[in-house]
């Protein structure tokens, strides 16, 4: 409409008055009434059009004004427009109610283009000396003066003269429209069971010109079901559904929405397992988006029932689609499955709504029969000889010919871990070692006895009888152990040529070369307790001399093993150095005085001899009685050993330890019982770590 009326005034001045027009393209100028400084004529017109770059505006100002006044300046005046808007229009010389004169005020074009028109009537009463007006153009700042919305930055706004340009926050793009922030929001993949979305930068305002996609995937069988949550802020339209920005759910072949204003949609539950969400937003609007969160199920599986003595993990009223129940058994109870025995077992719910395996049992841990002890016994102390958790047993060496090392209760119970389990001893077996020098039977009283006297069957249970391969004793030994017999080196090889004090292996006896008589009583006569063993292995005192009979002692390693009872019984190991002046016994079936041989074992009880005493009633014969030997006898004689004793024991009673031990075995002797000539005899306590190292024997 205005344009229309402006164009018929200026139409009919066009037509009616000398009118012309300047166009002005430059930065800055001068605009002149015409004739200034002199007054201008009547009945003229012109119209000056600036143009200046786009980003730039008009600044108007004049220095002089000076026109005829009329009301509403409808004779001569200067008008300032745009294409579509009249800025000013000024005539007069001082303002007034109904006129205006610029004064120092000054005039900006809203955008690059200003035009002003001076206008003068037929006819002037006085002389008006018109105007002196300048332009320059000046630089929009974009960033402050945008009253188009529409066509400001969205996030930062950056003017330079003549333009403007916009950017965007950290972690948004600038639009293509160089003006909107977006957002990459086109990959995110939900695989957890449970989760929430949200509109980016919720609950802050969403950004613009963004397209948002995301995806669940869960497996196949579950079905997910979708809850808005909090705040719905959606940009919408009241006539148009979701013109502008919306969320729109594919869940399988189904496409829910869009969707969009401040009321969320309902619930949704969905059958799919795969949902993909497209959230659109345009290029203006101040929303706040959604928060929507997720939830899958699945099938529900059947109630489970935990087995006897076990549990199941977690328990759980309902299970469905994917749960997994771990099953466990109590202690000392182990799972079951398919015969196999395990720690646990898992089973798995299956979207079919099936549990992928049926419960396991629960079976007793069972520690089976315990290890076998040599020379032991087991008794259960649980009805039915039960092996299984929490069983008792006990292990007992067979009493009395064995005691259990370490002195232990022997008990052990069945572990949860399926072992038999001792308090002191772990896992670990106790073992049973023959008793040691504590006969059966003790002799009567032998201080009557004058050359000796046989021995009561069963009082030196140790004795042993080495024979030849026809029987024939030749040498006597202890047991030591239940594997070792000790007697002297001597008897073991032959000396053919005495002044050889070298030991060739030929002279040695081979283990087939003799045998060991074990339970003997009687010389020649078969016993009814004897036990014949076969040797496996010799070993004679690596400091054996034969030429001085110094350490004189060897170790004969048993084939078999005894069976240890009332008639055979290993002697023990000395603890303690001996003490001169003790009495102690010596056995053997070995030559009596008149040269006859025994019916049967022979002891004599005789005391043992200062050592100083014994050498110097040797020196004489220049033999040497060395630190490895040990003098027993009576100064006046009579009691000895003698040929066919060698190797066989001499015991004592160790009166505290309540045993008898080893003092030593027969060696030699000048002559047998005579005056002021001691037996000597291999001391057994000067070799006792090297009996021990090779035999391995303890008390
Ligand atoms: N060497 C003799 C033997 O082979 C034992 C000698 C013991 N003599 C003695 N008088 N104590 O049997």
């Amino acid at each position: 409409m205005r344009r229309l009326l402006l164009c018929q005034a200026l139409c009919f001045f066009l037509l009616k008055a000398s009118a012309h027009t300047v166009e002005l393209n430059n930065m800055f100028g001068q605009i002149q009434s015409p004739g200034y400084p002199d007054s201008y004529p009547s009945d003229s017109e012109v119209t000056w059009n600036i143009t200046v770059p786009e980003g730039f505006r008009i600044k108007l100002y004049f220095m002089h004004f000076n026109l005829e006044s009329s009301y509403l300046c409808e004779y001569d005046y200067v008008k300032v427009e745009t294409e579509d808007q009249v800025l000013a229009t000024f005539c007069g010389r001082e303002t007034t109610d109904t006129e205006q004169t610029p004064g120092q005020e000054v005039v900006l074009s809203p955008g690059s283009y200003m035009s002003i028109t001076f206008r003068s009537d037929f006819s002037n009463e006085e002389r008006f000396t018109g105007f002196d007006a300048h332009y320059t153009a000046v630089d929009v700042d974009e960033c402050k003066e945008r009253e188009d919305e529409e066509l400001s930055c969205d996030h930062y706004c950056h003017n330079y003269i003549g333009g403007y340009y916009c950017s965007c926050r950290f972690g948004y793009i600038l639009h293509t429209d160089n003006r909107t922030c977006r957002v990459e929001c086109s990959d995110n993949l939900f695989t957890q069971r449970t989760g929430i979305i949200t509109s980016p930068d919720f609950p802050n305002p969403y950004p613009k010109s963004s397209e948002c996609f995301y995806v669940i995937e869960l497996e196949e069988g579950f079905m997910i079901n979708l809850q808005f949550e909090d705040i719905f802020d959606i940009e919408d339209h009241p006539e148009v559904p979701c013109p502008y920005d919306y969320i729109k759910i594919k869940a399988g072949p189904d496409v829910l929405g869009p969707f969009c204003g401040e009321k969320a949609p309902e619930p949704i539950s969905t059958q799919s397992h795969s949902i993909q969400i497209l959230f659109r937003s345009d290029n203006s609007g101040e929303n706040r988006g959604w928060r929507l969160s997720y939830r899958a199920t699945g099938n529900e599986c059947p109630e489970l029932q935990p087995p006897v003595h076990g549990k199941i993990e977690p328990l759980q009223a309902k299970y469905s689609f994917k749960d997994q129940v771990l099953v466990s058994c109590d202690t000392g109870y182990r799972v079951l499955k398919d015969n196999v025995e395990m720690d646990t077992f898992q089973i798995e719910c299956l979207k079919d709504g099936t549990w992928n395996n049926k419960i396991p049992t629960c079976k007793i841990v069972d520690c089976g029969v315990p290890a076998e002890l040599e020379h032991g016994v087991v008794t259960f102390s649980t009805r039915n000889n039960l092996t299984v958790y929490k069983s008792e047993m006990r292990y007992s060496c067979q009493q009395p010919y064995y005691k259990m090392l370490p002195n232990i209760s022997g008990i052990y119970t069945c572990s949860a871990k399926g072992s038999w389990m001792n308090k002191e001893m772990g896992r670990s077996l106790p073992t049973c070692l023959p008793v040691c020098g504590l006969p059966k039977f003790s002799r009567r009283s032998l201080a009557r006895i004058f050359n000796g006297h046989p021995a009561q069957e069963g009082t030196s249970p140790w004795i042993a009888m080495l024979t030849d391969p026809n029987g024939q004793p030749f040498c006597g030994g202890s047991l030591l152990g239940s594997d070792w017999i000790v007697t002297a080196a001597h008897c073991l090889h032959q000396l053919l040529d005495s002044d050889d004090s070298t030991l060739h292996s030929s002279d040695m006896l081979r283990p087939s070369d003799f045998k060991i008589i074990l339970g003997k009583h009687s010389r020649v006569r078969s016993d009814k307790n004897e036990q014949h063993l076969r040797v496996k292995r010799i070993t004679l005192h690596p400091q054996y001399n034969p030429s001085t009979f110094e350490n004189d002692v060897a170790l004969v390693e048993l084939l078999e093993s005894p069976v240890l009872n009332n008639y055979v019984m290993p002697i023990c190991l000395p603890e303690e150095p001996q003490q001169e002046g003790a009495m102690v016994i010596v056995s053997g079936w070995g030559k009596q005085f008149l040269q006859r041989l025994p019916e049967t074992l022979m002891e004599i009880e005789i005391p043992i001899v200062d050592h100083n005493t014994c050498q110097e009633a040797y020196a004489s014969l220049k033999k040497k009685v060395s630190k490895d030997m040990i003098c027993a006898g009576e100064k006046e004689g009579g009691k000895d050993a003698c040929s066919g004793d060698s190797g066989g024991p001499m015991v004592t009673l160790d009166t505290e330890r309540g045993h008898w031990y080893l003092v030593g075995t027969v060696s030699w002797g000048e002559d047998c019982g005579k005056k002021e000539r001691y037996g000597v005899y291999s001391y057994i306590y000067h070799n006792k770590d090297w009996i021990q190292r090779v035999t391995r024997v303890r008390n």
